[in-house]
C-alpha cells in the first residue's frame, strides 16, 4: 500500500513500525486515529517530504507494531511516543499532528511533554471527554468485540468516517480503511475503546496552549464536527482553524490537496 520507507525500531518495551520520508525542515509526527495505521498519512507522507522530515508510527497494537509493554492509554501513548522520538535521535521540537485519538493523544503529549512541541495540528478531533452514554457505547463494543470478533467494526465505522459521496462511491480510501480496520485485532479494538472512555476532558487547557496551532476539520466530518471543532479554535489564542470541503472525519486522506496546502503554509508562517 506504500512506497515510503519504513523501518521498525526498539522503543518503550516493544516494537513500533514507523514510516518515514524526507530530510529536510521541521519533524512532522503523524498520528493516526482509531481503529487505524499510518497509510491513512500517506498521501502526506508523499505530499509533504519537501517541507518536512516525516515520521509517521503504528501505535503500539495498531498496523504492524506490536502491543505496548503498558495498558493503552492516551497518556501512555504520549509517553511512547516521546520514547519513540527519542530511539529515533529526534532531539529538537517536533509539530505534532494527530487525527481524532492521536489527536485525544495530542493533548496529553503538550500536558506532559510541551518542552518537544515546535506546533500542533489538530484533524477532526475532540478537547471534551466522553457523555455518559458514548462511554458506556466504548463499553459495549469493546464486550462485543471481543467475544464476537472484529467482522462488524469495519461495516459499523465506514459511513461515520468518509463523506456521504465517497462512501455510495466505495472510493479506493473507503476501500483501503476498510481493510486497515479488519486487520486491526479485537483486543486492540477493545483497548483502545476503553481507553478512550477513560480519557480526561482537555477543554480547559485549550486557553493554556501557546504553541503555534492549526485545526482542520472535514466540512461533512459527522463525528467531530466543524460547530465544535470551532468553538475549541475560538478558546485558543492565535490558532489557525479550517474546514475542508467533501470531506468527512478522514480529511487529511479524502482532501489531501488541501489538507497538504494548510500544513504548508502552517510551516511556512507559524513555525
Ligand atoms: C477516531 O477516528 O480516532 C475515532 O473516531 C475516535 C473516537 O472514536 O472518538
Amino acid at each position: 500500500m506504500s512506497s515510503f520507507e519504513t523501518k521498525t525500531i526498539s522503543a518503550d518495551g516493544t516494537r513500533w513500525r514507523v514510516a518515514m520520508n524526507g530530510r529536510a525542515g521541521p519533524v512532522l509526527l503523524l498520528v493516526h486515529g482509531f481503529p487505524l495505521d499510518h497509510t491513512m498519512w500517506r498521501h502526506q507522507l508523499a505530499g509533504l517530504s519537501d517541507v518536512a522530515q516525516i515520521i509517521a508510527p503504528d501505535l503500539p497494537g495498531y498496523g504492524k507494531s506490536e502491543s505496548g509493554s503498558r495498558p493503552f492509554s492516551m497518556e501512555n501513548a504520549a509517553d511512547g511516543l516521546v520514547r519513540m522520538l527519542d530511539a529515533l535521535k529526534v532531539e529538537s521540537p517536533v509539530i505534532y499532528c494527530g487525527l481524532s485519538m492521536g489527536g485525544y493523544i495530542g493533548w496529553q503529549f503538550w500536558q506532559r511533554h510541551r518542552e518537544r512541541l515546535a506546533g500542533l495540528i489538530c484533524c477532526d478531533t475532540r478537547a471534551a471527554a466522553d457523555p455518559t452514554e458514548v462511554g458506556r457505547g466504548r463499553e459495549m463494543m469493546a464486550a462485543r468485540v471481543r467475544k464476537e470478533g472484529n467482522d462488524f467494526v469495519a461495516p459499523a465505522m465506514i459511513p461515520k468516517l468518509f463523506a456521504a459521496d465517497a462512501v455510495a462511491a466505495g472510493s479506493e480510501a473507503v476501500n483501503e480503511t476498510s481493510s486497515v480496520i479488519s486487520a486491526t485485532s479485537a483486543e486492540t479494538i477493545a483497548q483502545g475503546q476503553l481507553a478512550m472512555a477513560a480519557r480526561v476532558d482537555a477543554t480547559e487547557w485549550l486557553p493554556e496552549i501557546e504553541c503555534p496551532m492549526l485545526l482542520v476539520v472535514g466540512a461533512e466530518d459527522a463525528i467531530t464536527t466543524p460547530t465544535e471543532m470551532c468553538g475549541m479554535a475560538d478558546r485558543i489564542t492565535g490558532a489557525n482553524y479550517c474546514e475542508l470541503a467533501s470531506a468527512g472525519h478522514m480529511a487529511p486522506l479524502e482532501q489531501p490537496d488541501a489538507f497538504n496546502q494548510h500544513v504548508r503554509e502552517f510551516i511556512a508562517n507559524r513555525i
